[in-house]
């Protein structure tokens, strides 16, 4: 059967919504990449996969997002063994965790695995995400985004702690960087959305907030609906299944350039999109 992709790569594939994706996934593709961190769970996920999916390569990832080095040996293990990369979803993430932890590479835990890490994953595929005709890097966020505001000289939030804003600004900056993204990337062959699915009984829900939520596989269908709709003039950010306005400070290339500057800072790497963008940026008068 030709499948509808070459590959994917799915995020914290080994639980809730991601593990739905990645079932969902797994018929559609050539290779299906799962990640997670630990080795028992991926092995348990790739034999769930496999005797559904004969014709489907499984290539489990194991690395830990709470370190920067896993990322970066992720990232060289997809290189050496793909040539293209077609789909990324960027779903692996925590609650806000309390208390304030920092990582071993210096910041705060939350912001590291639910920003940075994926931020450093998505530059370290680019050269295999804008191989393909079409590609797309999914961003899963989450709405509480809509109460806070970055805190542009407080990342790492040394100031006034608390998990539900360090998990918040986390998914904040996600949706500000891919509303970026998505603009650089406007008139190429890969297109960067973001996709909030809905509340959904996972462990990560029961951590955060703790109130009933919906199925699993109806998250999952917003994430496949954000992989496969269709992106444009009207924006790159998904309410479930609906297109609509990101928070306003969105909407600002200042901003978006000004986080992407912060970022490489902290990363410590370059952002291969940056090349791509400034001098368009430079002729909008508001930038
Ligand atoms: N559930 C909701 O109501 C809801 C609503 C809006 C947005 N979201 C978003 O949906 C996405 C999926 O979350 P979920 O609800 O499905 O939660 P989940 O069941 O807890 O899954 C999170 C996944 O991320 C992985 N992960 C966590 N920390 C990691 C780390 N340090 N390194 C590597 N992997 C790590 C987990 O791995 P382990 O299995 O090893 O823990 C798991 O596979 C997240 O981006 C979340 O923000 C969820």
């Amino acid at each position: 059967m030709n499948k509808k992709w070459a590959a994917a790569l799915v995020t914290g594939a080994t639980d809730g919504i991601g593990c739905a994706v990645a079932h969902r996934l797994a018929g559609l593709v050539d290779t299906l990449l799962i990640h997670g961190r630990y080795p028992t769970s991926l092995m348990e996920l790739a034999a769930s996969l496999a005797p559904a999916n004969p014709g489907t390569t499984i290539i489990p990832l194991k690395a830990d997002l709470a370190s920067l080095a896993e990322v970066r040996y992720m990232i060289n293990r997809v290189c050496g063994s793909l040539d293209r990369l077609d789909i990324l979803v960027n779903n692996a993430a925590t609650a806000g965790i309390y208390p304030r932890t920092l990582s071993a590479d210096g910041h705060e835990m939350t912001l590291q695995v639910n920003y940075l890490a994926p931020v450093m994953l998505t530059a370290g595929l680019f050269p295999l995400l804008t191989t393909p005709a079409h590609s797309r890097i999914v961003n899963v966020v989450c709405s509480p985004q809509r109460n806070v505001k970055l805190r542009w000289h407080d990342m790492s939030l040394e100031h006034r702690y608390h998990p539900v804003t360090a998990y918040a600004q986390s998914k904040l900056a996600l949706t500000l960087h891919t509303a970026g993204l998505a603009d650089i990337l406007a008139d190429s062959s890969c297109s960067a959305v973001s996709v909030d699915p809905g509340t959904a009984d996972t462990k990560l829900h029961r951590r955060a907030f703790g109130w009933p939520a919906g199925p699993v596989a109806a998250a999952a269908d917003c994430v496949l609906y954000a992989i496969t709709a269709s992106t444009g003039v009207k924006g790159s950010y998904f309410e479930q299944q609906l297109r609509t306005e990101p928070p306003t400070e969105h909407s600002s290339p200042h901003a978006q350039r000004h986080l992407d500057r912060i970022t490489a800072n902290m990363l410590n790497i370059h952002l291969p999109w940056v090349d791509m963008v400034y001098s368009p940026l430079t002729k909008t008068p508001a930038s």
